[in-house]
């Protein structure tokens, strides 16, 4: 629980700064502000354009991913149980009884929103695709050539953790096998079903993993972009 506020907290600080997620010479961009969609964000860094006009300060640049990210990962069936047992009381802990009068389980506010988990899925899938996309274009030397650094290793690792976590998620696993009567007359999504749930053992290890990746991606970022070391380069 207190590894996710930290998270949390470090997201926000990160997000709300406004600088430093973008190293030009190399087109590394931290995820936290990806996709960069506002006028604001800084030359070169909007790899979708940028339909949105100068923000407000209370908008982090990257406010179109960020609160389905952190909807994602907050009704997350592995963060729930860690908060349930921590935040919510419900339950404290096996055989405890809950300290709320009577138990609704998910089917009052706040706790039905996490029926919209599918729904962040959706969204998570596409935010993979532009983490891999912006991945894939910072393979970029200083001379405006081919180029490969340390950077492109933080970031490629952290782009294929988060695919391994977004697709062992239990509702991809439901999305893929899920109220198939007989899986023989489905063999695609048979064999899709059977890798996503051999990932899906792995889940919690990825829950936590990804968190760590992304602040390590974000966090070398900041300091390749902000001189406060230098990109370790093997090409260009
Ligand atoms: Fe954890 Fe879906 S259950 S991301």
């Amino acid at each position: 629980m207190l590894g996710l506020a930290a998270f949390v907290i470090y997201a926000t600080v990160r997000s709300y700064a406004r600088d430093h997620y973008w190293v030009a010479d190399y087109h590394y961009l931290t995820p936290f502000y990806s996709p960069c969609l506002s006028t604001a964000c800084v030359e070169g860094s909007s790899h979708f354009g940028t339909p949105f006009g100068d923000l407000p300060a209370i908008l982090p640049l990257g406010f179109v991913v960020l609160p389905f990210l952190l909807g994602f990962r907050l009704t997350c069936y592995y963060y729930r149980k860690a908060y349930y047992r921590a935040v919510w009381f419900s339950p404290p802990a096996c055989a405890v009884a809950e300290p709320h009068a009577k138990y609704t389980g998910e089917t009052k506010l706040p706790l039905i929103i996490q029926n919209a988990h599918r729904y962040f899925f959706y969204v998570a899938v596409v935010v993979s695709v532009i983490n891999t996309y912006d991945a894939a274009v910072a393979f970029h030397g200083a001379d405006g050539g081919f180029g490969f650094g340390l950077g492109n290793i933080v970031l490629w690792v952290n782009v294929i953790l988060l695919w391994a976590y977004t697709l062992s998620c239990h509702s991809c696993r439901h999305i893929a096998g899920g109220r198939l009567k007989h899986f023989s007359a489905h063999p695609v999504r048979y064999w899709f079903w059977t890798q996503v749930s051999k990932l899906n053992t792995r889940h919690m290890a990825l829950a936590w993993t990804t968190l760590g990746t992304l602040v390590l991606t974000d966090f070398y970022v900041m300091l390749v972009a902000s001189e406060k070391i230098s990109d370790l380069r093997f090409i260009n």
